[in-house]
């Protein structure tokens, strides 16, 4: 079946993708313990072609932002030629490359990032063992970790940009009223909460225009965007105006892409009653709000090319991203650009968690796929 919308080129702010099919974030826990890129990454990432907008996985700003030992990382100038590597592999294979810049914060374990302490907006009893309350000064180091990180891929070839301010990480963490008890700018109502997002944006953003400046290493607009963590319901503590006025604030700073995602836990949906996801509805919701100040990418069981289709058609997000349904079928996208949906695996959805965190070998798709071609 042929997907006008879906297969169709983008355009939008300084974002030109050659269809609205998006690879979202997805770790892959493929790196050595120095968090460069391997082999397995390349071939993984060849293997899911044919999203426009490709955005490689989580990648660790600091080593004590990991997640766990093998995460990829930009902290370092021995992780850059893998980063090129994989960049151009994005870019042959006819995508925008992309990529997300990760902070844990206190979702880590000292076990995880190899010991180092934990930093964190405000102490709680939940923190993990050695989580310490970030002043003044390790903001500001984080911060520039991320600029640093932020140059360092796009000199290796990254166009698409992406701050992880989702998923209970740290972006979130200051975000969220009930992981935020400062009393300092940093902390307080939203205009407060949202200021280590709106500082970090503002700063990458500078470092990514004095980067561009230098012709010799520009050759395309680089784009900014965030992964934006929006309502869950009040697990987290981030109520859906303050969502808004986050999303507002940021795009105030200097983003330009919102790719909109939850705070972390099991998001509840802004309408009950809605057969779309909850992060779905968030996206249109923010869609609605500022769509036309930036694109939005909807995000969030998407699992068939019709049902993507048929977001776009309902104006629920500009961009669709597909998680679970390329990692069930990598083929996902070149089947759909193909017209040949019927030849997809679809995802089995399998509960709790998709398989792809721990052991891919055991997603049902990939082994039913497997079975065909054996
Ligand atoms: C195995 C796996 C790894 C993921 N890794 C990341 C990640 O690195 N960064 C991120 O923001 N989200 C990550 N996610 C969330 C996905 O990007 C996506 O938002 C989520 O799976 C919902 O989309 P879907 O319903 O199409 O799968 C991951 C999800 C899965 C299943």
């Amino acid at each position: 079946m042929h997907h006008q919308l879906l297969t169709s080129e983008f355009t939008g702010a300084s974002l030109t993708t050659p269809n609205r099919i998006v690879l979202p974030p997805l770790v892959s826990w493929n790196s050595g313990e120095d968090g460069t890129v391997r082999e397995r990454h390349i071939e993984h990432y060849h293997s899911l072609r044919g999203p426009g907008l490709m955005i490689v996985e989580a990648t660790a700003v600091a080593p004590e932002g990991r997640l766990a030992a093998t995460q990829l990382g930009a902290f370092s100038d021995r992780q850059f030629d893998g980063l090129a590597r994989l960049a151009e592999t994005l870019r042959s294979d006819g995508a925008v490359p992309g990529i997300q810049l990760h902070h844990a914060g206190g979702k880590t374990t000292l076990e995880k990032n190899y010991r180092h302490p934990i930093p964190v907006p405000s102490v709680m009893p939940e923190s993990p063992e050695g989580a310490y309350e970030l002043d003044e000064a390790e903001i500001r180091r984080i911060i520039t970790a991320f600029a640093d990180a932020a140059e360092r891929v796009v000199r290796a070839g990254f166009r698409y940009i992406e701050l992880h301010g989702a998923h209970g990480y740290l972006g979130t963490q200051f975000l969220s009223r009930a992981l935020n008890r400062r009393r300092d700018r940093w902390g307080g109502d939203i205009s407060g909460r949202v200021r280590f997002l709106t500082e970090l944006t503002a700063e990458v953003r500078a470092r990514l225009d004095s980067v561009s400046s230098e012709q010799a290493v520009f050759g395309h607009p680089t784009v900014l965007g965030m992964r934006l963590g929006f309502t869950d319901g009040d697990e987290h503590g981030l109520p859906p105006a303050d969502g808004l006025a986050a999303a507002e604030a940021v795009c105030d700073a200097g983003i330009r892409v919102l790719h909109i995602s939850h705070t972390g836990g099991s998001p509840a949906p802004l309408d009950p009653r809605s057969r779309w996801s909850p992060t779905l509805q968030a996206a249109s919701a923010v869609r609605r709000a500022l769509g036309d100040r930036v694109p939005v990418i909807g995000v969030g069981e998407l699992f068939e090319p019709a049902q993507a289709e048929r977001a776009l058609r309902s104006g629920m997000a500009d961009l669709t991203a597909i998680g679970r349904g390329l990692l069930a079928d990598p083929g996902w996208a070149v089947k759909t650009l193909a017209g040949r949906d019927d030849a997809i695996e679809r995802c089995h959805e399998c509960r709790p968690k998709c398989y792809h965190y721990t052991e891919p070998e055991r997603c049902p798709a990939r082994r039913r796929l497997k079975a065909y071609s054996d």
